[in-house]
């Protein structure tokens, strides 16, 4: 018999380490360059969208899963649905890997630009230099790959630890922290001259803009930005005691991960727009590239641009742990291996692949497959298919195979009162399979 499961220690404890693996690079670093690529305005709206239908629905029913099983999401997916389910669980393995390969690519360069920020580079108010010190960072050969080996050797620190000692720990004192320094930079970002046309275009839809492309960028960043459809919330939601109030406990994960989403665009593009820059033009070093400016704008700049890059960090941190948590916590359970052994092994797999996604804007730039770095393939094979296609499998399996069973366990034996739950089934077996389908095909066929 192993152990009993390590559970988390508080509801606070909890929320805070699940928000702090959907809060990450996805809301500061993606989301507002994905919102400038695709529109403004209207790609909020579709944004917000698939979070409302999809993403909170989605939540709620990984939660349920990984709690009803206690186990990691391949034997999860076995223990509540049987065989054949167990791939769902299998193919978010392989997506962990496929999302840290490039994941600890970007985390490495907010360490890189940790130091840039007392070391002068960033005390720079001309855009090209600015520019040219994200250029410079990404397209060499060591620095990108000692960055992300470097956060890759943090991201298995913590995971060895375990789940309260570590995660939990961690994340309920730099979150709250995050949250105060980004509304500070919200404030300075709006009132800079010129940041009036970016409120503009991220908040006043036109709606002339949208395209099938639109909906499937907006639904592969709800899932990314969410952590779901690769069994991160479901293990989360194993370690967690049966009796818990799940309805609220996603309620306030997926509106804190919204929220900090729509405060990154609130800082980053109105920034974009005061610095001349037109949207869609920085593409993955434009949080890089604005924020500087944002900082040299305000009184003791160098300190907030310190701040803000070691708390980026730590966010991407939060995250990274739940993706290698996901990996380690199947070795763990399915191959009795030990915590420690798993963890090693996995990092070391997690830096081999980060190797070509570092090399990507540099040595490797312009080595393509189906027209894509390695960086952006990765990218793209995780949030436009996988991660789509697990929330679709995750909503078949809670909808139709659990089905009224669903509905039990979400209402802890009916003691929670959640008369909105035949609505929730409803969307788990008609709506999301349909809709996600929807996009996930014209996606791959357009
Ligand atoms: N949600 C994280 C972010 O926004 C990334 C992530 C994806 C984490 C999938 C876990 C699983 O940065």
């Amino acid at each position: 018999m192993s152990a009993p499961r390590e559970h988390w220690g508080s509801r606070l404890g909890f929320i805070m380490a699940a928000a702090g693996s959907a809060v990450g690079l996805g809301n500061i670093w993606k989301f507002p360059y994905m919102t400038g690529e695709n529109g403004g305005g209207a790609f909020l709206i579709i944004y917000l969208g698939c979070i409302a239908v999809f993403g909170l629905s989605l939540v709620l029913a990984e939660l349920l899963i990984g709690r009803s099983a206690q186990r990691n999401p391949v034997a999860a997916f076995r223990h509540v649905a049987g065989r054949g389910w167990p791939a769902v669980g299998a193919m978010g393995i392989v997506t962990a890997f496929v999302i840290l390969s490039f994941y600890v690519v970007v985390a490495g360069w907010t360490i890189a630009y940790m130091l840039f920020s007392v070391n002068g580079s960033l005390s720079n108010p001309d855009a090209d230099a600015l520019n040219a010190v994200f250029d410079h960072l990404t397209a060499g050969t060591w620095e990108p790959i000692a960055y992300a080996a470097l956060f890759t050797a943090l991201t298995a620190g913590v995971v060895i630890g375990g789940v309260g000692q570590g995660i939990e720990r961690a994340s309920k004192i730099l979150m709250p922290l995050l949250f105060l320094i980004l509304i500070a930079l919200v404030v300075r970002a709006l009132t800079l001259p010129g940041a009036a046309a970016g409120l503009e275009f991220f908040l006043i839809p036109d709606f002339s803009k949208v395209t099938g492309a639109t909906f499937t960028a907006a639904i592969g960043q709800a899932f990314f930005s969410l952590s779901l459809g690769m069994g991160a919330m479901l293990t989360y939601g194993s370690y967690m005691p049966r009796e818990r109030n799940l309805p609220t406990d996603a309620l306030a994960v997926v509106s804190l991960d919204t929220l900090i989403a729509v405060l990154a665009g609130l800082m980053v593009i109105p920034a974009m727009f005061a610095a001349g820059m037109t949207p869609g033009e920085g593409g993955a070093g434009t949080t890089f590239k604005v924020l500087p400016a944002v900082f040299d704008a305000m009184p003791g700049g160098m300190w907030f641009a310190l701040g803000f890059f070691l708390l980026l960090a730590v966010a991407a941190l939060t995250s990274s742990v739940s993706l290698l948590e996901t990996v380690v916590c199947y070795f763990v359970d399915e191959h009795a291996v030990s915590r420690r052994k798993a963890t090693a092994y996995s990092a070391v797999a997690v830096f081999a692949l980060s190797l070509p996604a570092a090399l990507s804007f540099g040595l490797m730039a312009d080595t393509k497959l189906f027209g894509m770095t390695f960086f952006a393939l990765m990218d793209y094979l995780s949030s436009s298919i996988t991660l789509p296609l697990g929330g679709l499998l995750t909503a078949l399996c809670v909808g139709w195979v659990m089905g009224p069973r669903a509905i039990d366990a979400l209402s802890n034996q009916g003691r929670i009162h959640a008369p909105w739950a035949p609505v929730w089934l409803f969307i788990l077996r008609f709506v999301a399979p349909l809709g996600i389908g929807w996009i996930l095909l014209q996606g791959l066929f357009s």
